[in-house]
Parts: C-alpha cells; sequence; structure tokens
C-alpha cells in the first residue's frame, strides 16, 4: 500500500503561504483525494516479529533511525499519519525549522519541552508576563521539581544571565507577551546568552500570537518555537492542540521521546483539523492584523480608553524590536479603560457581536478581562510587573467585516463611561 506519508518536502521551492496548502500530503498517495484522509487508529501491523523488535529498538532510542527514512509506524501515542501531515506542513512554512511536534495543548507542547530540558536542580529564566498556565507552571509546579524559575526584570537579562550562568537550563521568552503584547528582542538575548556564558542553555519562544506568518523566532537565535495551536493554527476555536518547531531535528526527536511517555500528543481528528487550517493560515491572520489596524483608531480616540497597546503603536524601543523581528503587528490589541475593573467589566457586558470568552486566534472576534480570567493566578507583584491592570481587556480581532467590530466596540465603550444608576447612588 503507498505510504501518505512518503510525501514531503515537494513544495520546498515555493512561498511559504503555497506550501501552507500544499505540503504534508500527496493525494497521489490516497486514491487521489484532494484533502488528506482521516487515520482514527491506535496501532499498526507489522511486516514481520523481526521488524516490530527492529522499530522498537529504534523508537527506545537503541538503534538509530535509517538516515532520512521516518521511524515506522507503531502506536498512535508515539505517532500517527494524520500528527506527520500536520507536522510536515507547520516545519514547512516555519523558516529555520527542519522539524516539527504536534501536542494536545499549547500546555502538552510547553511542559513536555521543559521537562524534556530541565532537569533538577538547574534554573529556567524567563521574562514575565507570560500566559497564566505558564507562569502557574513555572511558579508553582517546577519548585516541587527541584527546578528554579526566575523572572528576569525589564532590562535585566545581563545580570540574570552572569548570576545563573553555570545552572541554567533554558531561557523562556513569550513574545508579544499575553495580554500586553510587550516584545522582547530574541536576537539580543540570543547574544547576551553567549556573552555571559549561558550559551549552552535552549532559548524557547512561544510564538503563539504572531504565528510563523508573521515572527520566526529560528530565524532570530531561538533553538524552539512553542505554540498553543489552540489559537492562529487552529484558527477557529474548534479544538485545542500545541506545537513545537526545531532547528535541530535531534533536539525534536528527544521532545517527541518525552511526548510518548507522557501522552500528551494530540489525536487523530485534531491533526487532521489543524491541517486543514493550514491552508487558510495567511488568510486569516493577514486578514485578522488588517482588521486590527483599523480598530485602533476607534479604541485611540474614545474618551472611556486611557492606553492601547498594539504592535502598530509601539515607538522607542519596542517599535525598534517590532520592525526588526516582525513582519505584521497582528490582530491581538490590550487596552485599558478608565475607572478600572468596573468600566472593564461595563465595556465586556455591553458587546454583543465581539464574544466575551477567553482564547483567541479564532476566525471570531472575542474579548476578556485578563486580570480576572487568563491571568488570574499570577501574583500581585508580576500582575504590577507585567502591567496587567485592572482596567485593561484583551481583544482578539477576527475576520469579520472591521466596521461590524468598530460599530460593537463604540457602543460598548460608551456603555463603559456611562456609569449606571445604581453605582452612583
Ligand atoms: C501565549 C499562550 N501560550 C500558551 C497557551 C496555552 O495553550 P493551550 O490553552 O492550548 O494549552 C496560551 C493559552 O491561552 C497562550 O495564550
Amino acid at each position: 500500500m503507498a505510504d501518505p506519508r512518503a510525501a514531503r518536502n515537494r513544495f520546498s521551492h515555493t512561498h511559504p503561504q503555497t506550501r501552507s496548502v500544499s505540503e504534508g500530503f500527496d493525494p497521489a498517495l490516497s486514491v487521489g483525494v484532494v484533502r488528506s484522509p482521516i487515520y482514527p487508529v491506535s496501532t499498526y501491523c507489522f511486516e514481520s516479529a523481526e521488524q516490530a523488535a527492529y522499530w522498537f529498538e529504534v523508537a527506545l532510542g537503541k538503534t538509530a533511525a535509517p538516515a532520512g527514512a521516518r521511524p515506522e509506524l507503531i502506536y498512535a501515542r508515539l505517532n500517527h499519519p494524520n500528527g506527520e501531515m500536520f507536522e510536515d506542513a507547520l516545519r514547512a512554512v516555519e523558516k529555520g525549522a527542519r522539524a516539527a511536534a504536534v501536542f494536545s495543548s499549547g500546555m502538552a507542547a510547553i511542559t513536555t519541552t521543559v521537562l524534556t530540558l530541565v532537569k533538577p536542580g538547574q534554573t529556567l529564566l524567563y521574562q514575565r508576563p507570560v500566559y497564566g498556565g505558564t507562569d502557574h507552571f513555572f511558579r508553582h509546579m517546577l519548585p516541587e521539581w527541584n527546578v528554579k524559575a526566575v523572572a528576569v526584570p525589564e532590562g535585566g537579562w545581563d545580570d540574570a544571565l552572569s548570576t545563573h550562568a553555570a545552572e541554567l537550563a533554558l531561557v523562556y521568552i513569550e513574545t508579544p507577551a499575553n495580554p500586553t503584547l510587550h516584545m522582547i528582542d530574541l536576537q539580543n538575548v540570543h547574544e547576551k546568552m553567549k556573552r555571559r556564558g549561558a550559551q549552552k542553555a535552549w532559548l524557547v519562544v512561544d510564538n503563539t500570537f504572531l504565528g510563523p506568518v508573521f515572527q520566526s523566532p529560528l530565524l532570530h537565535g531561538a533553538d524552539l518555537s512553542v505554540y498553543s495551536a489552540t489559537k492562529f493554527l487552529g484558527g477557529h476555536s474548534d479544538l485545542v492542540a500545541g506545537a513545537v518547531t526545531a532547528k535541530d531535528v535531534e533536539l525534536l526527536a528527544k521532545i517527541k521521546a518525552t511526548r510518548a511517555f507522557l501522552g500528551a500528543i494530540c489525536e487523530p481528528f485534531t491533526a487532521w483539523l489543524l491541517q486543514r487550517s493550514m491552508a487558510t493560515l495567511w488568510l486569516r491572520m493577514i486578514k485578522q492584523s488588517k482588521n486590527a489596524v483599523k480598530l485602533i483608531q476607534v479604541l485611540k480616540t474614545h474618551p472611556a480608553v486611557k492606553k492601547v497597546y498594539h504592535p502598530s503603536l509601539f515607538v522607542g524601543e519596542q517599535a525598534r524590536v517590532a520592525e526588526k523581528q516582525c513582519n505584521a503587528p497582528g490582530s491581538m490589541i490590550a487596552f485599558e479603560l478608565e475607572g478600572g475593573q468596573p468600566a472593564a467589566f461595563r465595556f465586556l457586558n455591553a458587546l454583543t457581536l465581539v464574544k466575551l470568552a477567553v482564547s483567541l486566534g479564532g476566525v471570531e472576534s472575542l474579548a476578556c478581562h485578563p486580570r480576572t480570567t487568563t491571568a488570574s493566578e499570577m501574583s500581585e507583584e508580576d500582575l504590577a510587573a507585567g502591567g496587567v491592570t485592572e482596567g485593561l481587556v484583551r481583544l482578539s480581532v477576527g475576520v469579520e467585516y472591521w466596521r461590524d467590530i468598530a460599530a460593537d466596540l463604540q457602543r460598548a465603550l460608551d456603555a463603559a463611561i456611562a456609569v449606571p444608576t445604581n453605582e452612583g447612588t
């Protein structure tokens, strides 16, 4: 039987936008179907008992895989055709990537990566804010495994790297950061790591907010890009998944081995949905980013809004980083309302088109109040350091006609400044 997994790198000469539609699957290998079939299968037949024994040795790292060959399919907790097809498509569009791995969630991708690369007694450095789940894992779970997670203050990389160089295993950066969109110059951190004797530590970047379309961390010194694929990669708010891409095939193979033992791979249907979504990734992200730039004008000029955070508005150092590192500003916006949490809640409760929900990157516009939802477990100190204020609202801009989103925002902002009678008494 023809192996649908043989279809690799057939379009390496084309633009990533083209590869996102065509890479990962060859119709000629599956009865001519234009899109890939789903393989909802848990286990795979071997040609002989000798083959089974051989491929188990390869899977357990006792025997090296034949050069250039893929490990045989064994069992769907290790890998499966739909996972591999999505991985091929993602690897083909992430600049600098030579390998990719799919996971059951963004948190599964992050925790599996960190647990593979950091050992008890070692240290991880990160910069605030990071997504609330990541923050919880770093501050509450890693110390239980005798791993120190140290938050680096703004401008403190030189000191932190010098202090921790000896036991440093990993530097973790989320840029732009959730929810304030604060950006970090990856090349700069990478160079500081080399200068301060921390060149052996891995640089891992959460690229969820800009995705492979607008930012390529592997070209700016990162070893790994991690994703909540639940967001832009999936793009339709209908799945939960994660992904990691790497320059180094062997490094990713180690992470995949941990994935197999933790059981953190996503199942075939989700991988199939992800691969389906890759074909519209460029269309969606470009349209969403253009929508966001138009909506900034509404937010900037409304008296209810104190401050707007979006890369298109950055000045000074943040503008320099955005210009150097990103192709477009993206569709995540944060803004602070005059009147703190009560005003933010009035705004959110008055929205009709934009849905009041956590998560982001889907085709529909979503808004939430990070301080009481996605960032609610952060410490007061981290909230203050990360700029996650009481009046902060996070908006994920969808693909709707922008004037409709603008009208909804305008109405809800008007409601945010109108103090209800029971609050005034
Ligand atoms: C930047 C970022 N990274 C990671 C995650 C975790 O992803 P998941 O919810 O898919 O586990 C999220 C979730 O919101 C996120 O926003």
